[in-house]
């Protein structure tokens, strides 16, 4: 049946990225005070720390209607014309992975951030003509997993730019309790603390581990989720008291007993576990290197003294 969903939808409700709600929380009244539309906003962090929950509560802030695309959606320059030119006042457009946008799009995106009108050219050959189309006044939020994945004319164009950071178990721990009590599931602060310690500082991964740990919990007729059927149930999911999953340990184990501990570049390595190496790079390398178990140097990828205390073999000291 219907079900609460686990999305936060006012930025009170919004847990952690303290800095970004607060700035934010000013620029949405200054421009709402103005009845102006928001400058545009790039969102910018690893998968799954919460960039399109936070579009969708801006527009819920500014009382304006959200149209959401993504980068790779827009094929062509007319695509972008379609959506601009039905969009209301101040209202948003959220455009995920805005860093996938082809040359063409970006193009026509320019002057419609900058001056809200659209230069299309309609036809072919000698009979085609440029034509200016005026745009109502929008904000668009544009989300990226990498700040240096989109071009800097692009870039500048966006007023606001916010960096999202990992979360710190304490807020996960806050985050899985509020989803128990939506999906209606009992959890003690122990067990909600486990599932936050070994959800890659992520509360997408903290959101899907709750869901299967409950999944054990139902099954094993455990009735409050504690610590123990949290790590019994994380174990099985094979996600490691470090809180690192398989795709972590293998490319740790690769860097490390294949490449000697590096430098590797990222192609050797992407070649080495058959993985793509965007996937390495904003989906994997980013919580390895929070924890300080991977260095990036201009020659390659690197494991540290940490990385060897982690798979238990001996540090290489004459290096
Ligand atoms: N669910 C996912 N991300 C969240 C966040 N930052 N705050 C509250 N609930 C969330």
């Amino acid at each position: 049946g219907w079900q609460y969903s686990l999305r936060p939808r006012l930025l009170n409700e919004y847990i952690g990225q303290t800095q970004v709600k607060d700035n934010l929380s000013i620029f949405i009244k200054a421009a709402a005070a103005r009845h102006e539309a928001l400058d545009h906003v790039l969102l910018f962090g690893p998968p799954g720390l919460g960039k399109t929950t936070l579009a969708n509560i801006i527009a819920n802030e500014l009382n304006v209607n959200i149209r959401v695309t993504s980068g790779p959606a827009i094929e062509r320059q007319g695509d972008l014309a379609a959506i601009l030119t039905n969009l209301g006042d101040n209202d948003v457009l959220f455009i995920d992975e805005i860093h996938r946008l082809s040359k063409t799009v970006e193009e026509i995106l320019y002057s419609a951030m900058e001056d809200f009108a659209l230069d299309i050219i309609i036809g072919k050959g000698p009979a085609a003509r440029s034509v200016r189309l005026d745009l109502p006044h929008f904000t668009l939020i544009g989300a990226t997993t990498r700040l240096g994945a989109i071009a800097a004319p692009l870039r500048d164009r966006f007023g606001v730019q916010c960096c999202l950071e990992f979360y710190k178990p304490e807020e996960l721990q806050f985050i899985i309790t509020r989803a128990a009590e939506i999906l209606n599931v009992k959890i003690d602060k122990e067990g909600a603390m486990e599932i936050a310690r070994r959800s890659r500082g992520t509360p997408r991964i903290a959101n899907r581990l709750l869901k299967r740990v409950r999944d054990f919990a139902q099954v094993l007729g455990v009735e409050v989720i504690d610590r123990q059927l949290a790590d019994e149930a994380l174990a099985k999911l094979e996600v490691d008291r470090y809180g690192f999953d398989r795709n972590d340990r293998k490319i740790l184990t690769t860097i490390v007993k294949t490449f000697g501990g590096g430098p590797v570049g990222i192609e050797t390595i992407a070649a080495a576990v058959s993985e793509e190496s965007s996937t390495i790079e904003d989906v994997i390398e980013p919580y390895l290197m929070q924890q300080g178990m991977l260095n990036r140097t201009s020659r390659g990828r690197m494991a540290t003294r940490e990385t060897y205390r982690y798979l238990g073999i001996p540090f290489p000291e004459n290096q």
